[in-house]
């Protein structure tokens, strides 16, 4: 049945039917709608600690979080794009600028790209000024690992096979999962996902983590992805939802070990979010999450922000983020 599904909203031709995939602010506006309260499909979650929490620059106030889970799908959180557009524009710059550099891993193919490439991707495309050379490079990226790198191919995680895990995220991660009351987590693996509008990713389970019980924290910016998430087989019929920029999924509890997927990449956002230009910006805040204050500062700059915004308009990127170790291990 999962695969049935994947491949419908997959297909090109025919162009899939998305009426049944759910929009969560259609959910919200619409109180009383089917989607809501007959079918129990969506509903609203009150964070109940959100006067305690420290947020961060480039957060919304907590109290303004619209957050849902879906009964049908017990431990999967959404919380609606709890970001502001400085926000978004300085992870997206992370992923894009600083997060596929030595030491994390990349995709990108010893035989097919230079060291310099593989090295400082965005860096070498910035400098590329041949039109098809450009594209080549821009699209190859598909992920970047660090902490614990994900080894694709055993499947296992390895401890000598790490890089450092990037302060700001660290302090991101334990945002949401204080939020949720996951306040012992901690971000120890992550994987940056690129998808070129066209590109998928097909039913999985995330499984290699010794510990299979701490939550995953899911970060969506660019454009919107349909979502699949299942059962423990590939038997159960997955509901489809849409992920928009800025959301953030949390897979927690029963849903942590669930088949899920991306079968399509919607191309919908085109305009320019613009920035509030009267948002405060606080130096502290951002020196005490380690966020890079030159970066949260430079991508309100339409010149600085622009190749960005370039790539962004046909891509969309998610940060997957894993706890790897049981509580009290120092090692794997
Ligand atoms: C993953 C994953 C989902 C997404 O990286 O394991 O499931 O939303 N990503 O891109
Ligand atoms: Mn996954």
């Amino acid at each position: 049945m999962f695969k049935l599904v994947f491949k419908q909203y997959k297909s090109k031709i025919p162009s899939p039917d998305l009426t049944e995939v759910i929009n969560i602010d259609d959910c919200a506006v619409r109180g009383n709608d089917q989607q809501q309260s007959d079918n129990n499909v969506v509903q609203r979650l009150c964070i109940s600690n959100v006067e305690s929490l420290q947020t961060m620059p480039g957060i919304i106030s907590p109290k303004d979080w619209r957050s849902y889970t879906l009964p049908n799908h017990p431990g999967i959180i959404v919380i609606r794009n709890p970001f502001s557009e400085r926000g978004r524009r300085y992870w997206i710059a992370r992923c894009l600028r600083d997060y596929p550099r030595t030491p994390n891993i990349v995709n990108l193919n010893e035989r097919l790209f230079d060291e310099s490439i593989r090295s400082d991707w965005w860096k070498q495309l910035s400098l590329c000024s041949d039109g098809d050379e450009f594209q080549r490079i821009k699209s190859a990226m598909r992920w970047t690992t660090f902490g614990y790198h994900h080894n694709w191919d055993t499947k296992i995680y390895d401890e000598e096979m790490q890089s450092p895990f990037p302060e700001d995220l660290n302090s991101l991660c334990r945002l949401f999962a204080q939020a949720l009351g996951y306040s012992e987590f901690k971000p120890e693996a992550a994987i940056v996902n690129y998808y070129p509008v066209g590109s998928t990713l097909s039913g999985h389970t995330d499984h290699s983590e010794p510990n299979k019980s701490a939550p995953l924290f899911s970060f969506s910016f660019g454009q919107t992805a349909i979502f699949l998430i299942g059962g423990r087989t590939l038997e159960e019929k997955p509901t489809a939802i849409y992920l928009q920029c800025g959301d953030v999924m949390i897979m927690s509890g029963e849903s942590r070990l669930c088949y899920h997927a991306v079968p399509r990449i919607m191309k919908i956002q085109t305009s320019a979010n613009p920035l509030v230009i009267d948002e405060v910006v606080d130096d502290e805040k951002i020196r005490c999450n380690f966020m890079d204050k030159d970066l949260y500062h430079d991508v309100g700059d339409p010149k600085f922000w622009e190749p960005f915004s370039s790539y962004m308009a046909d891509s969309r990127i998610n940060i997957n983020v894993r706890q790897v170790l049981n509580p009290g291990e120092l090692k794997l």
